[in-house]
C-alpha cells in the first residue's frame, strides 16, 4: 500500500511549495492537483469552451493529456504549458472550470490512479474529503486572505509583475468563496485533518511540523 499525504487549503496558503519540500523529503511523487484543473481550464480557454457547453467539455476531457513530470514541470496534450497555466486568465477560469462534475470525475480518476504504485504527497481542496478519505496524513493548511495576498505580490514582484493589493485581495476572497460555497468537492477541513494556520510561520516551521505529524503516523 502506498503511503499518502493529502493537502488541502486556499490559494496562497503555502500548499504547493510545502507539498514539493515534504515529498522531496519523504521519497514520495508531489502531485499538485491544482495544475491538472488549470490544464483543462486553459484547453477549455484555447477552444472557447464555455463552462455551459457540455458537450464540448466533455470532448475536451476525452482528449486531453494531462503530464505532471517528477522535475516539476506540467504537459498537456505533449506541451509544456508549466508557466502558461499560471496566468491571470487561466487562473479566473479553472474555478468555474472546477465546478464541473464530469471534469472533478476525470480528474479524480487520474488522481487516484497516481497514487496505485508510488507514494504521494498530494495538494488540492478536496484531497483529504474526497480523493482519498483514507490518507495516511491529511492536513488543512491556512493561512489569513491578507497574508496570502501579500504572498502573491510578492511572487508577482519576482516575476516582474505589479500588483494592487487591494485587487489582489478581493480576487482572493472572490476565489474562496467559490472554491467553499460550491456543490461539489467543495473547500473544507476534513474532519480529521490536522489544522495549521502558516499566517506567522516561516515554509521551515511549517514542513517541519508536518514532517512530525508523518513521523508519528508511519511507526
Ligand atoms: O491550487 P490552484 O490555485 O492551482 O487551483 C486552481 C483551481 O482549481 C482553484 O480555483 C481550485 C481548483 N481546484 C479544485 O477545485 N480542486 C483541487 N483538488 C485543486 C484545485
Amino acid at each position: 500500500m502506498s503511503f499518502i499525504v493529502a493537502i488541502d487549503g486556499p490559494a496562497g496558503s503555502g500548499k504547493g511549495t510545502i507539498a514539493k519540500k515534504i515529498a522531496n523529503k519523504i521519497n514520495a511523487i508531489n502531485i499538485d492537483t491544482g495544475a491538472m484543473f488549470r490544464c483543462v481550464a486553459l484547453k477549455a480557454l484555447r477552444e472557447n469552451a464555455s463552462v455551459e457547453d457540455k458537450d464540448k467539455i466533455r470532448k475536451i476531457l476525452n482528449e486531453i493529456k494531462i503530464e505532471l513530470k517528477p522535475n516539476g514541470k506540467v504537459f498537456l496534450d505533449n506541451e509544456d504549458v508549466t508557466t502558461k497555466i499560471r496566468t491571470e486568465e487561466v487562473s479566473k477560469y479553472s474555478s468555474p472550470i472546477s465546478t464541473i462534475q464530469e471534469v472533478r470525475d476525470k480528474l479524480l480518476n487520474l488522481q487516484r490512479n497516481m497514487a496505485v504504485s508510488q507514494d504521494v504527497v498530494m495538494e488540492g481542496r478536496d484531497i483529504g474529503t474526497v480523493v482519498f478519505p483514507n490518507a495516511n496524513v491529511k492536513i488543512y493548511l491556512d493561512a489569513t486572505p491578507e497574508e496570502r495576498a501579500k504572498r502573491r505580490i510578492l511572487q508577482n514582484q519576482e516575476k516582474g509583475i505589479d500588483s494592487n493589493y487591494k485587487e489582489v485581495l478581493e480576487e482572493i476572497k472572490q476565489r474562496d468563496y467559490r472554491d467553499m460555497t460550491r456543490e461539489i468537492a467543495p473547500l473544507k477541513k476534513a474532519e480529521d485533518a490536522i489544522y495549521i494556520d502558516s499566517t506567522n510561520l516561516s515554509i521551515e516551521e511549517v514542513s517541519n511540523k508536518i514532517l512530525e505529524i508523518i513521523e508519528k503516523n508511519k511507526i
